[in-house]
């Protein structure tokens, strides 16, 4: 199926730019890198998330000049009928810390619908991918979200903005699924997390306040893996929204429920 898709062309090159970033993060891990701060004290960006972006970018549009591009640290530029949305690095602060979960997240955005998503694990050298109407993949093998029905002994994993002391929103929902006795990690990269729901390691996934470029592939890659996503009331997802919950499907009903259920 995935052979004579009108994207195979653009999967190749996303998964030739994840190659591109893969080396300059562990380029800068063995070297060292400087690194600064954006909104606050814990929201950082190192050298290897610039220079990752700029590679891709300048990598992507001279194969596709007619495209837009949108990155986390560069920001959104040209086309945006048909465009590349690319976090660089997802993962900044476990990076810096040598917390070997993290990674680039690339899509194809063509008229507003997600076409490709491509998340690759650079500390594993793990590529996530899917096309739309085309399955998803781990390395090459197909993958699929897990058939367990049960929310209770389920793994979830959750994040946290870089301003959560301020917006502390996700707290309450975090504390409900807590109370309730459900399995929650907070594993620090949303890209990794969405495409370990694809790939059947976590049951699901939420978190309140992500940007365009942490969810773009991994909603796809979801979706192809037989997934849901939705925004916390069950309403169908859309980018940019405040709220996504990702799913294996089965147990999603529940999950919505217990996030906004009110224990006190
Ligand atoms: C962050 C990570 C983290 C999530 C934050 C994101 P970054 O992205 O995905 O897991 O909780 O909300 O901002 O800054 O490392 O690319
Ligand atoms: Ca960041
Ligand atoms: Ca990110
Ligand atoms: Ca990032």
């Amino acid at each position: 199926m995935i052979g004579h898709h009108p994207f195979l062309p653009h999967l190749k090159a996303l998964l030739q730019a994840a190659r591109l970033a893969r080396g300059i993060h562990v380029y800068y891990l063995e070297k060292g890198f400087s690194q600064g701060t954006k909104s606050g004290p814990n929201d950082l960006v190192t050298q290897a998330d610039k220079e990752a972006e700029e590679a891709i970018r300048d990598f992507l549009l001279a194969r596709f000049p007619e495209a837009g591009f949108f990155g986390e640290e560069g920001g959104s530029h040209g086309s945006k009928e048909m465009r590349f949305i690319v976090d660089p690095l997802d993962g900044t602060v476990n990076y810096a810390h040598g917390f070997p979960f993290y990674g680039v997240s690339l899509a194809l955005e063509v008229a507003g619908r997600i076409e490709v998503g491509v998340i690759m694990d650079t500390a594993r050298n793990e590529t996530f991918y899917a096309l739309r109407g085309g399955g998803a993949y781990l390395d090459g093998r197909p993958i699929r979200v897990t058939e367990r029905t049960e929310l209770l002994g389920s793994l979830l994993a959750t994040g946290f903005p870089y301003d959560v002391a301020k917006d502390p929103e996700n707290l309450t929902y975090f504390s409900r699924a807590l109370r309730r006795g459900l399995l929650v990690r907070r594993p620090g990269a949303a890209a990794l997390d969405l495409a370990y729901v694809a790939a059947g390691r976590l049951e699901g996934f939420w978190e309140v306040k992500l940007n365009p470029w942490d969810v773009a592939a991994g909603w796809l890659l979801v979706e192809e893996a037989g997934g849901r996503v939705t925004g916390l009331k069950g309403e169908p997802y859309a980018l940019g929204n405040r709220y996504i919950v990702a799913t294996n499907g089965r147990i999603h009903e529940a999950l919505l429920q217990v996030l906004q259920e009110d224990l006190e």
